[in-house]
């Protein structure tokens, strides 16, 4: 088993991110070989910042590794770092149907009205995702809901490369796709993702956020006047409920009904309390890493550098089985 993930080095991390894709690479790499890397060339598909998104990278890496990705275990990278999946996306792109690429919805979603400015690179980032898995031959990709698709794609990609070429050269991974208790909610409304991009700070519980302003943004969450339900089927049309009991939930790596079965009847003056206190206790230690993690760039930069180099040697026999089986003479 070898698992293979990438997330976009947004900034203003923040609990959606933490409990989203984070916690569950954390507990992968007990499990199996994983590599894990900052999409940064994904990255510059949209408009791009170079300071904003070094800074980013550095920051997003600092996350990781201040929630538990340790890189003595895990091969942690910045995809730019490894020129191998660009390589490998231009041979896909070459035998990925342009017909593949018009059903991906989150090309329809991200280039919105205006799909003729949208770049070349949006319209294939499914591809260069394939080529980012691929290239280790992964067998598995932890993903969440939104990135099903492309995943589906890489299989598809990946098994037309191999009858084209009438080689195996690529193995054919298999999503492993979060659980729904993993899609935090903001806090101010149960029906929106948290988001970095919501005008409302008090919408979200940022990783940076100390454990007074935690306490605060969970006070002052919207909830409803209703004792908590003993089922999960009470807590149909809470919305805001329901979002505090997954985090809770998601949080105590429980399942969302032990929660409820713990506070049925009782309202948020006694439940809010209990998830400050979960939540301070989980998140104050992996805030202190990541701020003194996030300021020390050399560290970093030596720590992606040294994932990256072993990244690379894993990427190298995948690129030239590529390159040989498309005809294509390098290498002598
Ligand atoms: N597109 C993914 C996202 O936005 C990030 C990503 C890039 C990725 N390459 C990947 C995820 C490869 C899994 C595997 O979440």
């Amino acid at each position: 088993m070898r698992v293979v993930s990438g997330i976009q080095p947004t900034g203003n991390l923040h609990l959606g991110n933490y409990l989203g894709a984070i916690k569950n690479w954390v507990k992968m790499q007990e499990e199996a070989e994983c590599l894990f890397f900052l999409a940064d060339l994904h990255a510059i598909t949209v408009a791009n910042d170079p300071a904003k998104l070094s800074a980013n990278t550095r920051e997003m890496a600092a996350a990781l590794i201040a929630s538990g990705i340790d890189p003595e275990k895990s091969t942690l990278f910045n995809q730019a770092r490894v020129g191998g999946h660009a390589e490998l996306a231009w041979m896909l792109f070459c035998s990925t149907p342009l017909g593949w690429l018009d059903r991906m919805t989150q090309f329809k979603e991200k280039s919105g009205k205006h799909k003729q400015r949208a770049s070349m690179g949006l319209y294939s980032y499914p591809v260069l995702q394939a080529a980012d898995v691929l290239i280790y031959q992964a067998t598995h990709v932890p993903v969440g809901d939104d990135q099903k698709q492309h995943l589906e794609l890489a299989r598809d990609i990946a098994s037309k490369f191999n009858s084209d070429t009438g080689q195996e050269v690529f193995t054919l991974p298999e999503a492993l796709i979060h659980g729904p208790a993993a899609r935090v909610m903001s806090l101010r409304d149960g029906t929106v993702k948290m988001s970095k991009s919501d005008p409302s700070d008090l919408s979200r519980i940022n990783l940076s956020d100390s454990d007074g302003e935690i306490a605060k943004k969970i006070k002052k969450a919207r909830t409803d006047a209703d004792p908590l339900p003993s089922e999960l089927a009470g807590l149909e049309g809470r919305n805001e409920a329901r979002n505090l009991i997954n985090i809770y939930a998601a949080i105590a790596d429980e399942e969302p009904q032990t929660i409820l079965s713990q506070y049925a009847g009782q309202g948020f003056g006694s439940f809010k309390p209990a998830l400050i206190e979960l939540m301070v206790a989980t998140l104050s230690p992996i805030r202190e890493k990541f701020i003194t993690l996030k300021s020390d760039h050399n560290a970093l930069d030596q720590l992606l550098q040294k994932g990256a180099d072993k990244a690379a040697k894993q990427a190298s026999s995948t690129v030239d089985s590529a390159y040989n089986a498309l005809g294509l003479l390098r290498n002598s």
